[in-house]
């Protein structure tokens, strides 16, 4: 076995970047409207931990179901023109500790990590930037990430008057330890104060049961892919299915992250939806190729721009560890408006060979090889390809992509959801809460919520209804008014292009069913 490698995203690139959208403008909407709070806030909250609101988690539910139906219920054509096949799981969190040493996350789940000895804090390694001057003087800057606005800030606090085309910027993981006495740190006052990087385990741990003895500690696990390995002979034994195939789970990770940032992009408690495609080693390639254009086309389908996602292979020093024989890892890539103009994973697709079952055969010493009965009774373990997506990280790309800034509009911002994905498909709203426009509205209400998730809004001018609804991103707005009273017909409002259309109150449910036919 390999020794096992963190896995880490691919280091932020350092060059300026231009932000179109704003990361503040965004979580401003997002706290504003209801999509996602800091956890535990009222005590102050806690790093790297997230709540999701009443939108939010409406939002998350979408794609969620979306990525379940995608992969589980209507799974993609395979490339001989069948459906494939893929069940799904629902795994504990907690697991036997044995599994995770099988695994390789006891002894290799971790990053880089350095110290400062003068401030006491704590940074990844692999993110801290050094800016070194050009012109030879010996106080190098280092910063905690390569956010252009921290790398300013720093500069002209400590930068003697140099602009950042003064210095050249290095990682610092590309430099010599014996460099580190040049680098004032990203929070001090004196240089020299870095430690050398040390790994640091990510995974969280916990104790089951009451007895605080060493072997009753367990871990959170920091993968909700480990849960379906260890269930592959319960299903190959009860669910039919025939090589290859495919499981699939959907949950909450946890990790220890040492530097969470950029919002729910890294957080410590995050949740993942993950399918491991099991096949024979000879159909590897075939199928790596397959999955990756699949799931960027799920992203597209989802409402992601083309021009937002990209995909990239990872570099050979990026691998994990499960990852480093065999097609490698191809990320599907979304540009974040914190990596813009570059991109941020989102996605990860790794050829994992048959890493995970042999390890588990080996700890476990039970036989997890397959009987294929299409290749003449052949015995063995199969290789395994993995998407692997952040549930967490995918609304913020969908909350990110939709964020459309609009100076016309009073909202001056809509969010441009997909209306399958929206939180809201429509919203009700009464003229005015006068008796005679408020009792048609409830009927509509009730009538389109038996099928779709739609909100009745009675209170505040209309002015101000229809702005809340563009900042949820809710596609459309059914106005009741005097002439509903006399003709039974309703206005109809288009989120992105603010038209309005008379239709009739009764046609409301077809209308919605014909906007959300494939939409
Ligand atoms: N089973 C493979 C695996 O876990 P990963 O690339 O570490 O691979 C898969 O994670 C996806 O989970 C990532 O592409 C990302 O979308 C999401 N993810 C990973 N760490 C995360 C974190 N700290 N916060 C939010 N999402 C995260």
């Amino acid at each position: 076995m390999t020794a096992p490698m963190p896995k880490q995203d691919k280091a932020p690139q350092s060059q300026p970047k231009s932000q179109p959208k704003s990361m503040k403008d965004i979580t401003a909407l997002c706290k504003r409207r209801g999509f996602i709070f800091p956890a535990s806030e009222i005590y102050g909250g806690l790093n790297g931990f997230w709540d999701f609101g009443p939108l939010g988690v409406e939002l998350k539910n979408n794609l969620r179901d979306y990525w379940w139906r995608k992969m589980v219920t209507t799974p993609p054509i395979g490339p001989d023109g069948q459906p494939v096949q893929i069940v799904g799981v629902d795994s504990a969190i907690i697991q036997n500790p044995q599994a995770w040493v099988a695994s390789g996350h006891v002894g290799g789940f971790s990053d880089p990590m350095v110290d400062c000895r003068e401030t006491k804090l704590r940074y990844r390694a692999d993110h801290i930037v050094v800016l070194i001057p050009k012109d030879g003087d010996e106080n190098w800057i280092a910063t905690a990430d390569d956010d252009p606005e921290t790398i300013e800030k720093r500069i002209k606090k400590v930068g003697k008057g140099k602009s950042v085309a003064n210095f050249e910027q290095k990682l610092l993981t590309e430099l010599d330890p014996s460099d580190y006495a040049k680098i004032l740190g990203p929070d001090t006052k004196e240089v020299g104060s870095l430690t050398e990087p040390k790994d640091f385990n990510l995974m969280f741990e916990t104790r089951v049961g009451a007895l605080a003895t060493s072997d009753a500690k367990a871990y959170l696990r920091p993968e909700t892919a480990q849960g379906i390995f260890l269930n592959f002979k319960n299903v190959v034994d009860t669910a039919r299915v025939k090589m290859p195939f495919g499981i699939a789970q959907i949950g909450k990770a946890f990790r220890n992250e040492v530097t969470p940032r950029n919002y729910i992009y890294r957080s410590r408690e995050f949740e993942q939806m993950e399918m491991e495609w099991f096949c024979h080693e000879d159909e590897a390639k075939k199928w790596f190729d397959f999955w990756i254009n699949t799931r960027k086309e799920f992203w597209l389908e989802c409402g992601l721009k083309e021009e937002s996602l990209t995909i990239r292979p990872h570099d050979q020093d990026e691998l994990s560890h499960y990852a480093k024989n065999g097609h490698g890892t191809v990320d599907v890539e979304f540009k974040f408006p914190f990596t813009d103009p570059g991109f941020g994973e989102l996605e990860g697709i790794a050829h994992r060979s048959n890493f995970d079952l042999t390890q588990h055969q080996e700890h476990s010493k039970q036989k997890l090889e397959y009987l294929d009965p299409e290749r003449n009774n052949e015995k063995y373990i199969p290789h395994v390809i993995e998407p692997a997506a952040g549930l967490t990280r995918g609304v913020l790309a969908l909350i990110s992509d939709a964020y459309t800034v609009d100076p016309d509009r009073p909202s001056g911002v809509f969010l441009d959801f997909k209306p399958s994905i929206a939180p809201k498909k429509a919203a009700i709203l009464p003229l005015t809460a006068k008796e005679d426009h408020v009792p048609l509205a409830t009927d509509l209400y009730l009538e389109l919520r038996e099928q779709y998730n739609v909100d009745l809004d009675i209170k505040q001018n209309i002015g101000k209804r229809y702005a809340r609804q563009d900042e949820i991103g809710t596609p459309f707005c059914f106005t009741i008014d005097n002439d509903t009273i006399e003709d039974k017909t309703i206005t109809v409002r288009h989120r992105n292009s603010m038209k309005q259309e008379r239709i009739k109150m009764d046609e409301a449910l077809s209308f919605m069913d014909d906007a959300m036919r494939g939409n």
